[in-house]
């Protein structure tokens, strides 16, 4: 019989596609097998995330909950980010875990759940040349790494500490994984780093000179590969090559995710982005004169310190110029290991006060929500091109993703599954988009 795993990943794509490649991994080299109960698994894996301090903090009531209920003889195992910025300090906390893996080490699952009482956390690793194994099961849509790391010193974020400098993956390995992804099924791509549009700065060993526009391009003329999509671009590299080549190739989603983290070029300055508002503002005006239908999600923080109620403003007139489809809105959580922590540290610069802060937030997500509803109105009676996904056999409706990237249903029948198909919008609930085939 084989041997059980549970995992739980918490943070964003790049995390989810480590817990693939970690488990796709142990079924192959270890007979492992996915179970979602951790009381019957025979490992249970936490790949965690650090990039706010609340969930991070709730790491070690998690692990006691997960050694009370465990098998006696179950591993308990720590990865990701959090794995990375606390290293041993994990094993000395909790005698509950086996080992700890950083997000930069996550090629070395196989050897480390062998070992015990052990954190590898070399952060000068590279494993931007490993093959993982790949996942056995087909799905509808893949996720490939095509960078690791992460050059950038923005100064709020822990990422750059926990991942280490950014290295790009080489294209052929990125293109055999995608043409294998597709040979067993997959039509949807989703191209994964904390900051793509870098892509092809810096390799570990010599490569043919590429950059992001142009391997878009060559995934793009892969047979059978139905839709491309990728996360997260910097808005400061978002050139007018890879502006063009996003509108003119049918095969990219015209779905974009532009982190703006604040509209107020003051604030944009302190927080090293590179870029001001009228460069973010600009960009999108012109995506959208080539792409009327675009969607644009961002992600905003509020409460950077020293932020004013002018500079929020700035950030809610960027609302009000773009209207994002998606906000992902976090109060600033100042963080170890880096800049404005040790600004804050020096009394250079204080917090934002929590309430003040709280009420930004909630001012930003009213204030979205009513655009959101007040723009998925305007769908009703538009037709969208959707991979279907699921059947709800309970309920019977279809469900998919836009091209646009905006949950549809339709009430249909399941052989629809794995097609692309043209739904006209009927109706609107919430964000999410209800049609019928058309
Ligand atoms: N590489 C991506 C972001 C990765 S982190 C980018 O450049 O946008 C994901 C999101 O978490 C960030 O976009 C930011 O909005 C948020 N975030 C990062 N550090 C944070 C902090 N210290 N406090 C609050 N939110 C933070
Ligand atoms: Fe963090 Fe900035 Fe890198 Fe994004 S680009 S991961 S926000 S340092
Ligand atoms: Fe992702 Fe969280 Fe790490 S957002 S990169 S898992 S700190």
């Amino acid at each position: 019989m084989s041997k059980k795993l549970y995992i739980e990943t918490l943070g964003c794509a790049m995390n989810e596609r480590d817990s693939a490649h970690i488990i796709a991994e142990l079924e192959e080299k270890e007979s492992y097998a996915l179970t979602n109960n951790p009381k019957e698994a025979d490992l249970i894996l936490i790949n965690t995330c650090s990039v706010r301090e609340k969930p991070e903090k709730k790491l070690f009531s998690e692990i006691g909950q997960y050694a009370k209920v465990k098998k006696q003889d179950a591993k308990i195992g720590v990865c990701g980010c959090t794995a990375s910025h606390l290293g041993d300090e994990i094993l000395k906390r909790s005698k509950s875990v086996d080992f700890v893996l950083g997000a930069r080490n996550v090629s070395k699952i196989s050897q480390i759940i062998h070992q015990k009482r052990v954190a590898w956390v070399d952060i000068d690793y590279d494993d931007s040349t490993y093959v993982f194994s790949q996942n056995h099961h087909s799905a509808l849509k893949g996720m490939i790494n095509i960078s690791i790391g992460c050059d950038k010193k923005c100064t709020y974020c822990i990422v750059p500490h926990t991942r280490g400098n950014e290295i790009s993956i080489p294209a052929d390995l990125i293109l055999q994984e995608a043409k294998r992804f597709v040979d067993s099924g997959t039509k949807e791509i989703l191209l994964l780093g904390q900051n793509v549009n870098n892509y092809g700065r810096r390799f570990s060993s010599p490569h043919r000179a590429i950059n992001f526009t142009q391997l878009l391009h060559e995934i793009s003329q892969i047979d059978g590969l139905e839709r491309i999509r990728f996360t997260s671009p910097h808005p400061l590299h978002m050139d007018d090559d890879f502006i063009l080549e996003f509108a003119k190739n049918p095969k990219i989603c015209k779905a974009i995710h532009m982190p703006l983290q604040s509209g107020s070029s003051e604030i944009l300055k302190k927080m090293k982005r590179g870029y001001s508002k009228e460069w973010f503002l600009n960009r999108v005006e012109k995506m959208r004169s080539l792409i009327p239908q675009l969607s644009i999600g961002t992600d905003i923080i509020v409460g950077f310190p020293t932020e004013s109620e002018e500079d929020f403003l700035e950030t809610l007139d960027v609302l009000e110029k773009v209207r994002f489809d998606t906000v992902y809105s976090f109060i600033y959580s100042s963080r170890p290991h880096t800049e404005a922590h040790y600004w804050l540290e020096e009394d250079k610069v204080h917090l934002v006060d929590e309430e003040i802060a709280k009420e930004r937030l909630n001012r930003l997500k009213d204030r979205h929500k009513e655009i959101l509803a007040e723009d998925n109105a305007k769908q009703i009676g538009k037709i969208h091109q959707v991979l279907i996904e699921s059947f709800d056999m309970q309920n019977l409706f279809l469900e998919g993703r836009s091209d646009t990237n905006k949950l549809v249903r339709i009430k249909d029948k399941e052989s629809f599954v794995g097609s692309l198909c043209d739904v006209r919008i009927t109706e609107v609930k919430g964000a999410q988009l209800i049609g019928k085939l058309a």
